[in-house]
């Protein structure tokens, strides 16, 4: 039997992803296409592959959308249950709400905003070994100052969790990926919002509980913000983050059914170009995510940005690293720079604008 075959998952996928707005207004996070599908396809492919079927997503913001598109979850080969939050509850109280809904004596939680290449095989093999009552995925990062760090002793058991510091004392990270033993989920506290990581990590460490830690350096990213959202989109198409729901083939770009670049026109760097989107002669398309139906006109350039649905670039219009909310239009001969986000239906008229970090 494999370490996975007896244990559920359980996905957050209940946040507002403000860091991503004007994106999550339409759309929750989890779903906001990613290489075609999506984000939260991944993670389940991911936990399918790793042989695990009973799947609850906590859910909260925008809740439905998640159950009208993957339904019960067969088509995937998984058992879905949705749970409803009225009121968000955060990760911990997010944890415990679905604890009616647990079989198994463990459960791996999951934030449904992670890309990850962790061995799910390995980390609950270690948790069950250790007999631990919770195990972290910690991930080791070249900047962990950016990060609170969590730091391990010689048998693997987590000492302190340490708030973001300019030398932390060890590059391990928390992945936001997790092993609960089951009556460590009862044990929080039901029906008010918990930090899981605040307050439930913290408190079963003050208590003496067993908080192992899996270590790990595999691929990683925490999609949150529009930067990364566009590199972990980039590094899917290019077949550098593990999947297993892409609809096509991996290389510099994938283009979605109906999707039309003309001759002369450059999709490159990981690029998606969105079912009906249509990118025009002359133009150039960089390390971007183009909704569906987007259109991009002649000599114009886009990189590491996201343009939702429908959004329409002019002529010769320059957009880095810049989100554009869906329908949104940006003016021929417009430039927007280094985080412009550009609200759904507004329209900047043609050469109206030149916005960037240092004006
Ligand atoms: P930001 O608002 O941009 O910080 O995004 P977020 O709301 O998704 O928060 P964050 O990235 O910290 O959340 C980590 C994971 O937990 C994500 O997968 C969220 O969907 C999930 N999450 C956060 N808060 C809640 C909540 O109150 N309920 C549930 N069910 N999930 C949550």
């Amino acid at each position: 039997m494999t370490p996975t075959e007896n244990v559920d998952a359980v996905v957050l996928v209940g946040g507002k992803g403000t860091r991503l707005r004007p994106l999550t207004l339409s759309a929750p996070k989890p779903m906001l296409p990613t290489a075609g599908v999506p984000f939260l396809s991944h993670l389940l492919s991911r936990i399918r592959a790793a042989g695990i079927q009973h799947v609850v997503l906590g859910t909260s913001y925008r809740a439905e959308v998640f159950e009208d598109y993957f339904g019960d979850g067969s088509s995937l080969g998984l058992d879905l249950e949705y749970v409803v939050e009225e009121e968000p509850l955060d990760t911990g109280g997010a944890i415990r709400n679905v604890y009616d809904k647990l079989r198994a004596d463990h459960a791996v939680i999951f934030n449904g905003d992670i890309l990850s290449g962790a061995d799910l095989h390995a980390l609950v093999q270690a948790h069950l070994d250790a007999s631990a009552d919770v195990t972290l995925h910690l991930q080791r990062v070249d900047d962990p100052s950016r990060f609170g760090s969590v730091p391990t002793d010689a048998d693997g058991r987590v000492t302190a969790f340490l708030e973001k510091t300019p030398n932390p004392p060890t590059d391990q990270i928390n992945a936001g990926c997790y092993v609960f033993r089951r009556s460590v989920v009862e044990s929080i506290p039901a029906g008010r919002r918990v930090s899981v990581e605040r307050e439930t990590f913290p408190g079963l460490l003050a208590d003496g509980a067993h908080v192992h830690g899996f270590v790990d350096a595999s691929y990683w990213l925490d999609v949150g913000t529009p930067e990364a959202f566009v590199r972990g989109s980039a590094d899917l198409v290019r077949g550098l983050a593990p999947t297993s729901a892409l609809p096509g083939p991996t290389g510099e770009s994938l283009a979605l059914d109906g999707a039309t670049v003309a001759s002369g026109a450059e999709v490159l760097g990981g690029s998606t170009v969105g079912a009906g989107a249509q990118v025009a002669a002359g133009a150039r398309v960089t390390g971007s995510v183009l909704f569906d139906g987007v259109a991009v006109a002649e000599d114009a350039v886009v990189e590491d940005s996201v343009l939702g649905a429908g959004a329409r670039v002019g002529k010769g219009a320059v957009l880095r690293g810049v989100v554009l909310g869906d329908g949104a239009v940006v003016g021929a001969g417009c430039e927007l720079l280094h985080g412009a986000r550009v609200w759904p239906e507004m329209v900047l008229a043609d050469g109206s604008i030149r916005f960037s970090s240092d004006c």
